[in-house]
């Protein structure tokens, strides 16, 4: 049942201290991520958050679409201006994590990472962090966090090339929309500024939910399997992927062309 996002009720809940305290809700947008790229740097507040009930053209990653029922999922961007350059991946797993960490106090299934930025429980994707910068010089302007949960649709189309679940789909209840983004945008908060303070428990917790870590895992570059079986330590500080070849050398990754294939995923379903 499509409802409207009932912005009184998510600003009372909302206990943070700077995120999500300028707000703006839209009935309909092309895609919330777009619409915060079209406002002029110097307009933007840090810890703008826009939700949209309905997204026509919402956006993932690898321009992939980003499809959900209006009314029933949450859909929202929020406009950070860090003065930190470097570990923006590592920022991206942590609002992906802190996505997780929410979810989990509803169900006792494991919500888990895949890298490089969703969110699985029961191998299907229940949310996804699309992030988009732009750069002046070396220092990022603004940075775009642009996140999509699935929350109370009940059906996915087939044809949806990775599987989707929802919490409505995995608890057999309904969600307060406006509780949920408010405990989201809190912890957010909290792993932000554990991420500004380079507090090094952030990148230890994201290993520690990311699938397959500790594991002996295969990779792929660009649909490409690479030769080999790696060790997967999770991520450093900077976010970047570390593994272990079979000769127990280090190697770190940082391109996000690069997918890890666990033990109970084929290989044909990588190709
Ligand atoms: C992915 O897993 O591919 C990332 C999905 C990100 C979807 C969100 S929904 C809100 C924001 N606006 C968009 O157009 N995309 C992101």
């Amino acid at each position: 049942m499509s409802q409207v996002f009932n912005k009184e009720l998510f600003q009372n809940k909302l206990s943070t201290r700077w995120l999500g305290k300028d707000f703006e809700y839209l009935k309909k947008v092309d895609s919330t991520n777009s619409y915060l790229k079209k406002i002029p740097v110097e307009q933007l507040n840090h810890g703008m958050v826009v939700l949209a009930d309905n997204q026509e053209k919402g956006r993932g990653q690898h321009q992939k679409e980003w499809v959900t029922k209006p009314g029933e999922n949450l859909t929202f961007t929020l406009a950070l201006k860090p003065d930190r350059a470097e570990g923006l991946t590592l920022l991206t797993l942590s609002c992906a994590l802190a996505v997780a960490n929410v979810l989990q106090k509803y169900s006792d299934k494991s919500f888990l990472l895949k890298w490089p930025n969703d969110i699985y429980v029961d191998r299907k994707k229940i949310a996804g962090v699309l992030t988009e910068c732009s750069f002046l010089g070396p220092k990022p302007e603004k940075v775009l966090i642009g996140i999509g949960v699935n929350v109370n649709q009940e059906e996915f189309n087939a044809n949806d090339v990775e599987q989707a679940a929802s919490l409505n789909q995995i608890t057999g209840k309904k969600f307060e929309r406006e509780e949920l983004l408010a405990n989201i945008l809190v912890r957010i908060e909290s792993l932000y500024q554990s991420w500004v303070n380079r507090d090094t428990n952030v990148h230890r917790e994201i290993s520690r939910a990311l699938i397959g870590f500790g594991d002996w895992i295969r990779l792929s570059v660009d649909n490409e399997v690479v030769e080999g079986r790696y060790k997967f330590l999770g991520v450093n500080e900077k976010g970047e992927l570390l593994v272990l070849n079979e000769k127990l050398e280090l190697n770190t990754y940082s391109h996000e062309q690069i997918r890890i294939i666990t033990g109970s995923e084929s290989i044909s379903k990588v190709r």
